[in-house]
């Protein structure tokens, strides 16, 4: 088939120079009519897995029957047998080989529920919640009976759960109040070589949890570490144990890699979609991975903007998104059948790559980039970035397309920038802030120094933690590093010790409402919704709630109003805001609201702007930034220049001398995001502590 005709990728081959917007020519060109781009983009063809035998599951299967398809049904004898031997068994096989849901039912059944919980941990709410889901159903039950799942914020289990799912998080916040785990007999760690800073905590503490249970004969605590892809020699040293590797079941996969290296991969993406649109059957369904939100709502749009005025005489197609921050619904719909004359084509982030199954899928579209959160422990701030994606993940992307028939995986780079990815990904615990973490063990009374872990963080990173906590007044530092009164109080609520500090301050400068409001509203992304047909309406409707001081006080004005409105969705859709992210702050606030009432904090309330933005400063001490002559921010920790980012309402207009942000982000250029304005008199009143504020 391919790829006489796979055309440029490159933005320049085919468009206008550079062009950005695609008009109807460009859109041509794109499919395939430009001569200069058939040689240019040809990929190249490597490796190929050898075929295995597949057994498939059509719709109509019976639940048994597709059970029994999967390769881990086969393998469940060995599985419990080790089990029954080891206190601790790890588990890798292909995704979507059953490991999530079928290992706990075979554990269910063989008896281990008698005498506490089977908990599954999964780093991503999303995962746990569609997997709970499917065994649940499976199980036919409902959902919160026998199967039930936790995450932040929404518990839905009952007395009668036995095999719960859990995010790794909320697993770790359950081990401070219960250090032995003994409400669980068994505890699966799902998804091992995503190596979460929660996840790797757990290895640590399910750990200890064993050996203290077997010495205090509390019965034993079975472990399960499983993972599509882990470093087995690794894991086997560190839990002493031994690693099966099931045989999983796919079809080949031919790899297409760019020929030429692509300085725009998502217009490389938009291009090979097309291609792929062109010249294949339609039940060929694609699924893309790129790094974010923000990338798969625009491209999105892109697509479906292009697809209507398609005159290649192609089929339809239908255009899914799935990330975490979406919706419980709208990430289920894209597991839904389309009709047989429709293209179903998913815009994923690396949520697709290993936890999640979608059927159908024949054609990968890898754009080779991941959003990684990453800090640098000489300024202490974590910096979301878009990164390169390691060998294992592309190679996992790539499976993707083989789960169902013989598929084809476009890379949108270059075989030899392949050769350049790290061979895996880092763990988080090596690149991230470990504040939170330190804390947290802390509340464990663990020293971080002496902690177990499968791989220990830094040492710089560890020592700048273990100052912004003393700065936060959550630990005293000395020799040995105590927990405070404070910290004890901070690590009760489920968020970065920053917010969970200014929690527990607003109440002394009269604004406890205000913060619940804005600290429920920070942590559900993405209220505004841009990127639409009508961002001139958007922008105008967004105006109303704009408040001059900053961004915080503008999301506080959008917050306010929503809970105001009798008609959230009416309300929400006329605005342009996310009635998703509004409903789950306001969740979330009645959350935050009970667990300080519980801590008696004094829910007061005041309009005193002045007294709000410098309660912000209590928590964001590190998040200053000072104006310089030639426009750029400076930030405090750190010395980093960045600009205020296009979405604040800070931005482009007068530019104050002092801000505080609430988020780093790091993509050509580094802009700050959530804004306010400061002044330099609050920073010596309310946190005389920070100094080297830099000159203006
Ligand atoms: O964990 P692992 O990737 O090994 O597989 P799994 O998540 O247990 O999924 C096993 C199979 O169940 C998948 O191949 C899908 O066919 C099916 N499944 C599904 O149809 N819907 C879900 N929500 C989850 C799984
Ligand atoms: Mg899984």
């Amino acid at each position: 088939m391919m790829d006489s005709k796979y055309l440029a990728t490159s933005k320049n081959d085919s468009g206008g120079p550079g062009s950005v917007n695609f008009s109807i020519k460009r859109k041509h060109d794109m499919l395939g009519i430009s001569p200069v781009s058939e040689k240019k983009l040809h990929m190249t063809q490597i490796k190929q897995p050898v075929p295995l035998p597949v057994l498939l599951t059509s719709k109509r299967t019976t639940i048994e029957q597709h059970q029994k398809s999967l390769p881990v049904y086969n393998c469940r004898q060995r599985i419990l047998r080790e089990l029954e031997l080891n206190d601790t068994v790890l588990i890798m096989s292909e995704t979507g080989s059953g490991k999530t849901t079928q290992i706990p039912q075979f554990l269910l059944h063989a008896g281990y529920a008698k005498n506490g919980m089977i908990g599954i941990t999964q780093p991503r709410r999303v995962a746990a919640i569609t997997v709970a889901k499917r065994v649940a159903q499976e199980m036919s039950g409902g959902l919160g009976d026998t199967v039930g799942y936790t995450v932040r914020f929404e518990d839905v289990t009952s007395k009668r759960t036995k095999i719960r799912f859990l995010t790794d998080g909320v697993l770790l916040r359950e081990s401070i109040k219960d250090r032995l785990l003994l409400k669980y007999s068994a505890i699966i760690l799902d998804e091992a070589h995503e190596r979460t800073v929660n996840a790797d905590l757990l290895f640590g503490i399910v750990k200890e949890a064993q050996k203290e249970r077997r010495k205090q004969k509390l019965g034993s605590l079975k472990v399960v570490v499983t993972s599509a892809t882990m470093d087995i020699d690794h894991f086997g040293k560190y839990f002493n144990c031994k690693g099966m590797y099931l045989e999983g079941r796919t079809y080949p996969v031919r790899v297409m890699h760019a020929k030429e290296e692509q300085d725009d991969y998502v217009h490389a993406v938009l291009v090979t979609l097309f291609h792929i649109h062109r010249t294949t059957p339609p039940n060929h369904d694609v699924l893309i991975f790129l790094t974010g939100q923000e990338e798969i709502e625009s491209l999105a749009h892109q697509i479906r903007q292009l697809a209507k005025v398609d005159v290649s005489g192609t089929s339809d197609l239908r255009v899914y998104s799935l990330y975490a921050q979406l919706s419980q619904n709208k990430q289920l719909e894209c597991f839904l059948p389309t009709p047989a004359n429709i293209r179903k084509v998913i815009l994923a982030t690396n949520i697709a790559e290993t936890s999640i199954t979608i059927p159908g899928i024949r054609c990968v579209i890898d754009c080779g980039f991941v959003k990684e959160k990453s800090f640098n422990s000489a300024d202490g701030l974590d910096v979301l970035k878009s990164v390169r994606i390691s060998k294992a993940q592309a190679w996992q992307r790539t499976g993707r397309a083989g789960r169902d028939a013989a598929g084809t995986c476009y890379r949108a780079y270059t075989k030899k920038q392949m050769d350049s990815f790290a061979d895996a990904t880092q763990p988080e615990v090596l690149r991230t802030n470990p504040t939170a973490m330190v804390l947290q063990l802390l509340a464990l009374d663990i020293d971080c120094n002496n902690f177990d872990f499968l791989d220990a963080p830094p040492e710089e990173g560890l020592r700048s933690a273990y100052k912004s906590l003393d700065a936060l007044g959550a630990i005293k530092s000395g020799s040995v590093s105590h927990i405070t009164p404070l910290g004890r109080q901070m690590v009760m609520f489920p968020l970065d010790p920053k917010y969970a500090k200014l929690l527990l301050t607003a109440s002394s400068f009269g604004c406890m409402e205000e913060i619940l409001s804005l600290v429920s509203v920070l942590t559900s992304d993405h209220v505004f919704v841009s990127n639409t047909d009508k961002n001139e309406m958007a922008s105008l409707a967004h105006a109303k709630f704009q408040s001059k001081h900053g961004d915080h006080l503008t999301l506080l004005n959008v917050f306010n109003a929503f809970v105001k409105t009798e008609k959230p969705k009416v309300w929400c859709h006329d605005n342009y805001l996310n009635l998703r992210s509004l409903t789950y702050a306001r969740n979330v606030r009645r959350q935050l609201t009970e667990i300080s009432e519980r801590l008696d904090l004094v829910l007061n309330s005041t309009d005193d702007i002045e007294m709000l933005k410098k309660c912000l400063l209590n928590g964001f001490f590190e998040n200053i930034a000072v104006l310089q002559r030639d426009g750029f921010y400076v930030t405090v920790s750190g010395n980093i220049r960045a600009k205020i980012h296009p979405s604040s309402v800070l931005h482009g207009k007068y530019k104050p001398s002092y801000i505080l942000f609430t988020e780093i982000v790091q993509t050509e250029q580094t802009f700050l995001r959530q804004v306010s304005e400061i002044s330099i008199e609050w920073i010596k009143e309310v946190v005389p502590f920070v100094k080297n504020i830099p000159t203006r």
